[in-house]
């Protein structure tokens, strides 16, 4: 039965990488993709530009039947989703934070480099999840630009810009945060660099948490689902690298 869909937002094709993690637990749910590739970055814009884009695209979604929306940006989530949730008490809004609170559950006092865009690492709901779960061995890099190579796939430059900022990490690092939804697409390129690292990425805990919400709310779909992307800059080639990435 139909009964609404997930509405997932990003900055761009970003939350793909959360999308696919959602998509292995939950198969048979429709979804509503929305990539904000015209206000790409979300990184560097200060917390009323986010709330007022993420207002709108919310309302879109809603417009669309949403059930609920996953915020599939870090950025977003840390400075609009406790606006969103005061705005639109009725809507279940399921948010994406840098998974630094799994490095304290599994390998407590390893070195750590946490990645993550200027705005996430300026935002007070990431200083509180910093404070909350220090192991005192954390390095955090805020990745300014990084995305914005990882959205338009600039493979050279993405290259080049981790040979930049990483190189100092080198054989220091055991574990590397991804607290960009972008960032999990060049996870290689990154281990290139630091070496064997291991990642820590929220999206697979965000679609177990998505899923026990769904059935506790009653609200699982049990037809056969379907995807549906929308681009705000109507771009055929960001649709196109969309379900490219998504069958990888
Ligand atoms: N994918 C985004 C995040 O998780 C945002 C990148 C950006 O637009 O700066 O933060």
């Amino acid at each position: 039965m139909q009964n609404g869909n997930i509405g997932i937002f990003d900055s761009g094709i970003g939350g793909v990488t959360v999308l696919k993690e959602i998509i292995k637990l939950l198969p048979n749910e429709n979804y509503i993709y929305y990539s904000d590739s015209i206000n790409n970055p979300y990184g560097d814009k200060s917390d009323q530009e986010i709330k007022n884009i993420c207002d709108k695209i919310v309302l879109h979604l809603i417009n669309k039947n949403a059930k609920v929306i996953v915020i599939a940006c870090n950025t977003a989530s840390a400075k609009a989703v406790s606006f969103l949730r005061k705005k639109y008490p009725n809507m279940i809004f399921i948010a994406i934070e840098p998974a630094y609170k799994m490095v304290h559950d599994y390998n407590y006092s390893e070195p750590t480099l946490i990645m993550a865009t200027k705005g996430t690492i300026e935002s007070e709901k990431f200083n509180l999840l910093l404070k909350k779960y220090n192991n005192h061995n954390t390095y955090i890099l805020a990745c300014k630009g990084l995305a914005d190579l990882i959205e338009s796939d600039n493979k050279l430059e993405i290259k080049k810009y981790l040979n930049e900022h990483l190189n100092k990490y080198k054989n220091k690092i055991k574990n590397v945060v991804l607290g960009c939804t972008h960032y999990p697409l060049i996870e290689n390129d990154i281990k290139e660099i630091l070496g064997p690292v291991k990642f820590f990425n929220g999206s697979p805990n965000l679609a177990k948490h998505l899923k026990d919400i769904l059935e506790t709310n009653n609200l699982l779909n049990n037809g056969e689902g379907n995807i549906i992307f929308l681009d705000s800059s109507n771009s055929k080639n960001k649709e196109k690298r969309f379900y490219e990435l998504l069958k990888k």
